[in-house]
């Protein structure tokens, strides 16, 4: 496992982190406890040091799951925890954002039960709440990272604008958004943005939902409540058919190239693009494979050229911005 320095901060993470939100079951189709638990000490066991949960995730089942795995695993020092707050939910599980200083102050304490631990590494918000002064939620991370509850103040789904709003007044050490080869619309502006003001990236989706995962297939069907059944774009018609035909060619580019799977591929461009830590998504043990993407390199060339295979293939692309909760 390769590690980065996170941004102003005295802890590392590693370069993989562990994607918990399927874990939860919601929106992923359900998901087994036992699996849960099994798949974060195996990631915990292969030298994944850092874990990326949420409390909507499963309203509450990631986190407790995450919290489950660490107390089997123990070394709670050697592992850098993630969460987050700001998505509130309702007993119909409708979401609504809410950033108040009433809600982070709540959430913390909830998240720290279910996590069974009495600090978290790197707190993020989940995504920004337009309705609440960005002031205030800032100042109440502040305060948390005061009293030692939380180690980092992040955010998700931030534009540089609103980052600029919210380091008015307090720091931002790490940022959240979406990349992988099919969603690079953060190339122009957040990743130039956070070069410049040390912000540390962990980025999401690494697999794009595991279109990347070379295990997908037409005929692969999803459960009632899975979001690439009907919700997600990339996964319906003709465009589901072109990002497999860009999957096809990048599998035996990484076969002709590297003798690695497509997986391990997508993975290392994230990474060789300066991204500190990709999170992989992951719901059974014999997913985390983590430990292939390490000890080779793509070249400035390689990854212009793995680039050009979607680029061609995929010729325009879909945003991830069916996921945004309602404003
Ligand atoms: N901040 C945010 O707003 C936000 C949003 C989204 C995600 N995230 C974070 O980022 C993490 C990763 O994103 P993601 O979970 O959306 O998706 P992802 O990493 O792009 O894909 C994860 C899915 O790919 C499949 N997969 C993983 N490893 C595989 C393997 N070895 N072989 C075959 N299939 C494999 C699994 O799905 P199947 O087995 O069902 O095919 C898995 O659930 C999340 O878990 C969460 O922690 C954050």
């Amino acid at each position: 496992m390769e590690f980065k320095q996170v941004s102003n901060l005295d802890f590392n993470i590693s370069r993989v982190t562990l994607g918990t939100w399927a874990i939860g079951g919601w929106m992923w189709g359900g998901s087994d406890d036992q699996q849960a638990v099994d798949t974060v000490i195996e990631a915990l066991e292969k030298g994944v040091a850092t874990i990326d949960t949420a409390p909507v995730y499963g309203f509450g089942k990631s986190e407790k799951m995450v919290g489950q795995a660490l107390q089997e695993f123990g070394d709670r020092d050697e592992i850098r925890l993630a969460t987050k707050f700001g998505l509130e939910w309702d007993d119909t599980g409708n979401i609504q954002r809410n950033s108040t200083r009433e809600r982070i102050l709540k959430e913390v304490d909830d998240s720290l039960r279910r996590l069974q631990t009495d600090y978290i590494d790197i707190y993020q918000v989940h995504w920004p709440d337009l309705e609440t002064n960005f002031a205030e939620t800032a100042e109440t991370l502040q305060e948390l990272l005061d009293c030692g509850k939380i180690r980092a103040i992040g955010v998700s789904n931030f534009s540089p604008k609103q980052m600029d709003e919210f380091r008015e007044t307090a720091p931002i050490h790490v940022c959240q958004p979406p990349y992988n080869l099919f969603e690079r619309g953060i190339e122009t502006d957040v990743i130039p943005y956070c070069k410049e003001n040390d912000i540390t990236l962990l980025t999401y989706g690494a697999l794009c939902r595991g279109l990347l995962s070379g295990k997908m297939s037409k005929d692969r069907t999803f459960n009632k409540g899975d979001l690439r059944r009907n919700a997600d774009p990339k996964f319906q018609g003709e465009t589901f058919d072109k990002h497999l035909e860009a999957v096809e060619r990048l599998k035996k580019y990484a076969d002709n190239n590297f003798d690695q799977k497509v997986i391990h591929l997508a993975v290392r461009w994230i990474l060789d693009k300066g991204i500190e830590s990709a999170i992989w998504g992951a719901r059974k043990p014999e997913q985390v494979t983590f430990e292939k993407v390490f000890d080779w390199k793509l070249t400035d060339k390689q990854v212009k050229e793995v680039e050009e295979i979607v680029e061609s293939t995929v010729e325009e692309p879909v945003s991830p911005a069916f996921m945004a909760p309602p404003e």
